[in-house]
C-alpha cells in the first residue's frame, strides 16, 4: 500500500474550513482533531462542525477524538459522516465494545496511544481495529493555526517498531499512524519504524503550497518504506 498522508486541519484556518479542505485535494483523508479540554488541555470542534465538513469535502475524514466517554461519544462521529474515528484507549471503558460499534455503524475503527502508553497490554484487541495511531507529540498541545507544531519524540520510534512488529505477527491489515511534529524531516524515521498513514498539521498548512506539500511527504515516505526492512522481508 502506498503511504497515506492525512493533512491535520487543526493548523488550518477554522474560519476557512471548505477552502481548506480544498487546498489539499489529492490527501488520503483530512485529520480532524477534536479536543474538549479534559482530557487535553485544548478545545477545538465537535459533531455539528464535522457534519458540516463532510458534506463540504469529497476527502474522507479522520476524525482523533482527544476527549473523555469517547465510548458515548465516537458513534455520533460516525453518524455526522466520518470514515474512521479514533478513540484514545486511556478514555476508553470499554474498547472492545466501542471498536465493535464503530465498524458496525460502518466506519474503520482505530485506537490511539498517548506517548505514555505500551503497546503490549493490547496485542490481543488489535484484530479489532483498522488501525492504530500512535502519538508522536504529547495530544492537544499545537494550539495557534499557522504555528510550528511540537517537536517530533523521536522516543516512540521503538513502539513503532515494535507495533510493526505484532502486525505482522498476527498477519493484520491494520493501517499504523504517526501523529505530531511529522515533517520532511521526520516522517523517513517514521515510514522506516513500520508507519503507513502519517498525520501533518503545520507541515502541510505551513507550506506555501499545501497540496505539493502532501505529494512530496508521500513521495518521501514511499521511498523510505521501499527501503525499510519491515516492507521488504515478507
Ligand atoms: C496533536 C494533534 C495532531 C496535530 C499535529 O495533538 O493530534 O493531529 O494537529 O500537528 P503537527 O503535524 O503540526 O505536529
Ligand atoms: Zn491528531
Amino acid at each position: 500500500m502506498a503511504a497515506q498522508i492525512n493533512p491535520s486541519i487543526l493548523s488550518a484556518d477554522f474560519a476557512r474550513l471548505a477552502d481548506e479542505a480544498k487546498a489539499v485535494e489529492g490527501a488520503d483523508w483530512l485529520h480532524v482533531d477534536v479536543m474538549d479540554n479534559h482530557f487535553v488541555p485544548n478545545l477545538t470542534l465537535g459533531v455539528p462542525i464535522v457534519e458540516s465538513l463532510a458534506r463540504a469535502t469529497d476527502t474522507p475524514l479522520d476524525c482523533h477524538l482527544m476527549i473523555e466517554a469517547p465510548d458515548r461519544w465516537a458513534p455520533q462521529y460516525v453518524e455526522a459522516g466520518a470514515g474512521s474515528v479514533t478513540f484514545h484507549v486511556e478514555a476508553a471503558t470499554a474498547p472492545v465494545r466501542l471498536a465493535r460499534e464503530i465498524r458496525a455503524k460502518g466506519a474503520r475503527a482505530s485506537m490511539a496511544l498517548r506517548p505514555a502508553t505500551p503497546i503490549e497490554p493490547y496485542e490481543d484487541l488489535l484484530p479489532e481495529l483498522d488501525m492504530l495511531l500512535i502519538m508522536t507529540v504529547e495530544p492537544g498541545m499545537t494550539v495557534e493555526p499557522g504555528f510550528g507544531g511540537q517537536a517530533f519524540l523521536d522516543i516512540m520510534l521503538p513502539k513503532i517498531r515494535r507495533t510493526r512488529e505484532l502486525i505482522k505477527k498476527h498477519g493484520l491489515e491494520l493501517w499504523l499512524q504517526v501523529d505530531g511534529g511529522v515533517s520532511a524531516s521526520t516522517i523517513e524515521q517514521c515510514a522506516d519504524a513500520g508507519a503507513d498513514v502519517f498525520v501533518a498539521g503545520s507541515a502541510v498548512y505551513g507550506a506555501s503550497d499545501p497540496a505539493e506539500a502532501v505529494r512530496a511527504l508521500r513521495t518521501q515516505a514511499d521511498s523510505a518504506t521501499a527501503k525499510a526492512s519491515w516492507a521488504c522481508d515478507h
